[in-house]
């Protein structure tokens, strides 16, 4: 298949472009190579490679600095993937649009279905949650990815935020208070080939299985990462107090995606163990 994918330099793209180009005609675009907010570059570049699937990983992803920079997170998230979505259809591509467990309010106490009805509380969440609709707008051949707590070789990540504090401090804060799924790219991105060989359109959940808090998230990433003497302190998020609000409770079931047979994701503590592995 011709395989175009936004945002190849970012956590997510690039591991699909490293797994894709395998057996795929692959072309990864960063930011720098194509800029999703600029509609008519989205139309022409689109229309000349005339993919079957476009993967759109580009996307404006710090939910705290979305609070403040309000335009550029629609701009990106919303309108940007709008372009994605319009470019999409005239070359009648299938569109991937990753999206987020940031779409809920995390007000549920059982683990969220695709069937559930979003309700964001971020603006990050809202412009998501934009990204979606205006997908489902226009293209009828699309995957809806909803995935959370990213995290593989690419620096900007919690595990990596982790390790590193770990080297000079002997006390680390984490948040105890918001639940969901830390999730290892090179599964979702695996799962995503798997999805994209199907025709079952529509929307999933894609994350590692299982749950847990940022907080025992981080003790076991020191665990597997063989770092001793450094106590984790659980905080609160209101102690924390970041300006983007965050849902609590975010888990995702990977409903559909298990009742089709398309991937079965491995539980979050093997993947993790595995990361520190490799
Ligand atoms: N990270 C998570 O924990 C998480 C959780 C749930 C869902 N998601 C979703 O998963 C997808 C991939 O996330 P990720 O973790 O791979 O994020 P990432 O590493 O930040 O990658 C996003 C990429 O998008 C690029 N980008 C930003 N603005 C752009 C624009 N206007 N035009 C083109 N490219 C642009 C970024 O380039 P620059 O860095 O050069 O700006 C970056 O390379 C996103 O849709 C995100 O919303 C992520």
């Amino acid at each position: 298949m011709k395989i175009l994918i936004t945002g190849s330099e970012g956590q997510l793209g690039s591991e699909l472009v490293n797994l894709l180009s395998k057996d795929n005609e692959v072309y990864g675009l960063s930011h720098k190579e194509l800029d999703i907010t600029d509609k008519n570059n989205v139309i022409n570049t689109v229309s000349k490679i005339v993919p079957d699937i476009v993967i759109h990983c580009a996307a404006f992803v710090d939910a705290d600095e979305c609070e403040t920079n309000i335009k550029t997170a629609f701009d990106v998230n919303t309108i940007g993937s709008g372009n994605v979505a319009i470019a999409s259809k005239k070359t009648n591509s299938t569109m991937v649009y990753i999206s987020t467990d940031y779409v809920f309010d995390g007000k549920k106490t059982s683990t969220y279905l695709e069937s559930d009805i979003p309700n964001p509380i971020s603006v990050y969440g809202i412009s998501k949650y934009g990204g979606e609709q205006i997908v489902r707008h226009y293209l009828e051949k699309f995957f809806i990815v909803r995935t959370s707590w990213l995290y593989g070789k690419k620096v900007k990540n919690f595990v990596n935020i982790i390790i590193n504090l770990a080297k000079d401090k002997k006390e680390l804060k984490v948040v105890n208070d918001q639940v969901g799924s830390p999730t290892y790219v090179p599964d979702l991105a695996r799962a995503i080939s798997s999805l994209i060989s199907t025709k079952y359109y529509g929307i999933y959940h894609i994350t590692n299985s299982g749950e847990c808090s940022w907080y025992e998230f981080a003790k076991k990433i020191l665990k597997y990462a063989e770092i001793k003497n450094v106590k984790v302190t659980p905080i609160s998020t209101e102690e924390l107090n970041r300006p983007a609000p965050r849902p609590k409770y975010s888990v995702l079931k990977n409903f559909n995606l298990k009742k089709k047979k398309i991937y079965k994701m491995r539980n979050w503590e093997l993947a993790l163990r595995d990361f520190f592995k490799k």
